[in-house]
Formats: structure tokens, sequence, C-alpha cells
């Protein structure tokens, strides 16, 4: 700021002469017009109307200016400033309702999208049967009982009366597991016998037997092993549920009865059941279940012109492989067989699930695609 000077013309002080406002007032009101949003105004508001910019550092020269020349310059700069003033206001309004509308539009919110675009998941076909058989049987006052997929070979073959030289004991097409020794299939020091994958869910028959207070009623769901090439029919993992019921007084009929009651329950009403001889080193008597099939029901034999794919118009399903208890196996457990005897039942969850469920392909079960268990829903 100058200082006040008695001979001080106005004309003189370079900030005050009119044309240095009328330029300084149109540069403002041009940035103000020019600014495109709201940062850029408020720097325009900054430069052009702050305490550093050309008008106010006219402003405060006006003190300096002797009395009669005050007037007319602070006229002049004043009203610069309140022009400026004013358009950066409008201006500030302008770009405020700009602002609004675009965040209105940018922001919006469509109620109408779908709120999830994760899709759901679904549990496994082999899971939800596998229960389902589960629930059957504990409505009955069943317990589940499950064993190690890694097993003794005294439990996945001797104790079931499949000793070291039974010709059976080769049909199954086992995985040897390395012992701690290292030998191949060798002997466990602690239990006599070595380790193996389970060939089927049998050995938890004996682990019940040996765990439980008699009678024992249990299902035994779980995973085994076989050396099988995976291809549509085979898969060297594979499912199975095993039955075991062991009491004072059981009979082939109760095994009947308790079979009828399980097809009913997963198949519906009216399907006929039929037990065919056959042959189990840990039942004696030993059969197979065949149940007729649920979609044709026995119509396709007589009827070649209406062929049925699920049972290869056969008319009968085979469900599984069953049989009285051998009273080696419950002697083998410390069960006296005068006084108790049993009933086993055992079958494979992905055959009935192929024939239940029409599904063609094994390898579908096991790849692990969503797209493939998905149809199946969410059955809890
Ligand atoms: N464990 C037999 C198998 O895997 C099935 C079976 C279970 C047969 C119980 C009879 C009784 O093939």
């Amino acid at each position: 700021m100058s200082a006040p000077n008695k001979s001080y013309d106005p004309v003189e002080v370079e900030a005050l002469k009119p044309e240095e406002i009328d330029r300084a007032r149109e540069q403002a009101l041009a940035a103000v017009a020019a600014a495109g949003d709201l940062d850029e105004l408020r720097e325009v508001k900054s430069a052009h109307a702050g305490d550093r910019s050309p008008l106010a550092l006219a402003n405060r020269e006006i003190g300096a200016l002797p009395p009669h020349a005050k007037a007319e310059a602070g006229k002049r700069v004043g009203q610069a400033r309140g022009a400026v003033g004013k358009a950066l206001k409008i201006r500030q309004e302008e770009l405020e309702r700009e602002r609004d509308e675009r965040v209105l539009v940018e922001e919006a919110v469509d109620v109408t999208l779908p709120y999830d675009r994760t899709p759901a998941g679904a549990r496994h076909p082999l899971t939800t049967l596998s229960e389902r058989i589960e629930d059957v049987f504990t409505a009955m006052g069943y317990e589940v009982a499950e064993g190690p997929e890694v097993e003794a070979e005294w439990f996945n073959f001797d104790a079931l009366n499949l000793g070291p030289d039974h010709p059976a004991r080769t049909m199954q097409d086992t995985f040897f597991v390395e012992s701690p020794a290292g030998e191949q299939g060798g002997a466990d020091p602690e239990s006599g016998s070595g380790v193996v994958l389970r060939t089927h869910t049998s050995p938890v028959q004996i682990r019940s037997l040996l765990e439980r207070e008699l009678p024992v009623y249990v299902i035994c769901p779980g995973r085994v092993y076989r050396t099988d090439e995976l291809d549509a029919t085979h898969t060297p993992v594979f499912s199975q549920v095993e039955l075991l019921a062991v009491d004072e007084g059981l009979t082939m009929a109760d095994l009947r009865g308790t079979l009828d009651h399980m097809v009913r329950t997963l198949f519906g009403e009216g399907l006929a059941t039929r037990l065919r001889p056959s042959y189990f080193p840990f039942t004696e008597p030993s059969a197979e279940l065949d149940m007729v099939c649920f979609v044709c029901r026995g119509d396709s034999v007589h009827n070649p012109e209406r062929p049925c794919r699920t049972c290869s118009s056969e008319g009968w399903i085979e469900l599984g492989g069953c049989g009285m208890v051998n009273p080696r196996v419950l002697r083998a457990c410390g069960v006296d067989p005068e006084r108790y005897s049993g009933f086993a039942f055992g079958f494979g969850i992905e055959r009935m699930l192929m024939f239940r469920h029409s599904v063609e392909d094994m390898r579908d079960m096991v790849e692990g695609d969503a797209r493939f268990t998905r149809p199946f829903g969410m059955e809890i």
C-alpha cells in the first residue's frame, strides 16, 4: 500500500486506473464464466475475489487516496467487486444445480436389478442321497456309524471271514498302503495286519460290534476304494451305505421287511422286491436284493415297443448285497452267535444315483462341475 500523500494523484496509482479496474473486472467475469465445475470456481474465487486478488489490492489502495478522490475510486472498485461477487454467486448456484442433476443420474439405484449376482452353489447329490438313506434308517432307530478310510486289513478282510487265503480276498481290487515300516501292505506289528484303503464299508460293521453295546442297529455311509479305472461306469473312489442289525432273534424275514420299507420310502409304494441267492464271506445265507423297476414297473419286458432305459428292459433293478451275518463274523467280534443273530446290507450310492436320476456317466459325479450338481437343487 502506498503511504498517505497529500499531493497524491489517483490517476498515478496504477491499480486504481479505470482501465485497470475494468480489466480486472472483465478478467474476473471471464474466469467465472469459464469455471467448469465447483472446484475450478473455488480457485477462480480465490484468484479474483480473494484477499490477494487485483480488485482486493486496489480496494486497499483507496485508503491512501486524498478524500476528494476516495469516493470516485471507491465507487468504481466497489461496483467491480460487486459485479464479480454476484457473478460468482450465480455461477456457484448453476454449478451446484448441474452437480445435483448429475449425481441423481450417476448414482441412481436400479431397484429392479438382481440383488445377488453370485450364483448359488448346491450340495452334491451323492451327499443328499446318502443322507436321505440315513434318514430312512435313523427314523427306524438306527444310529449312523463311521470308520476310517485307511483301514487295517484285519478289519477290512480277516474279521469279515476273508482270511489271507480266501479267494474272495483277491477279488477285491485293493489299494495297499505303505505301512510305517515301509513295506507295501506289510504287517503292522500292532494289529498283525497290513493297511489298505477300505474296499467296502463292511469294516464299520466290525468296529460297531466291537465298540457298541448290543443290540446294535447302525447305518454306515462312507467312501470306499478299488483299483478301477475311471470310466462311464467305474470310479476308483465311490460311496457305499452299509446296514447292520445284531439283536436276539433276528431272521431273514426282518431283513426282508427292513429292505422293503427302505424301497418303499425311497422309490414309492407298490414295488415288489426279490432276493436272489448269492455269496459273500461275511453273510450266510447271502443274497442280492432286486426291486421292480420304478420307471416301467416291469412292463418293458413284455413290451418291446416301449423299452426302458432305467432297467435296460430287464424289469428288475439290482440294489445291493445282503444276508444274515456269518456266525464267524459275530465270533470275531466277541458276540455269541448262539444268542444273537444279525443281518447286513450294502450298496453303492453312485449306482443308485445313476438309475434313480438317470445319470449316465459316473465321471460327472466326481468332476466337481457345479453345472452337474445344481439341477439336483438344495434338498437339505
Ligand atoms: N460289502 C459288500 C460289498 O462291498 C456288500 C455287502 C454288505 C454284502 C453287507 C452283504 C452284506 O460288495
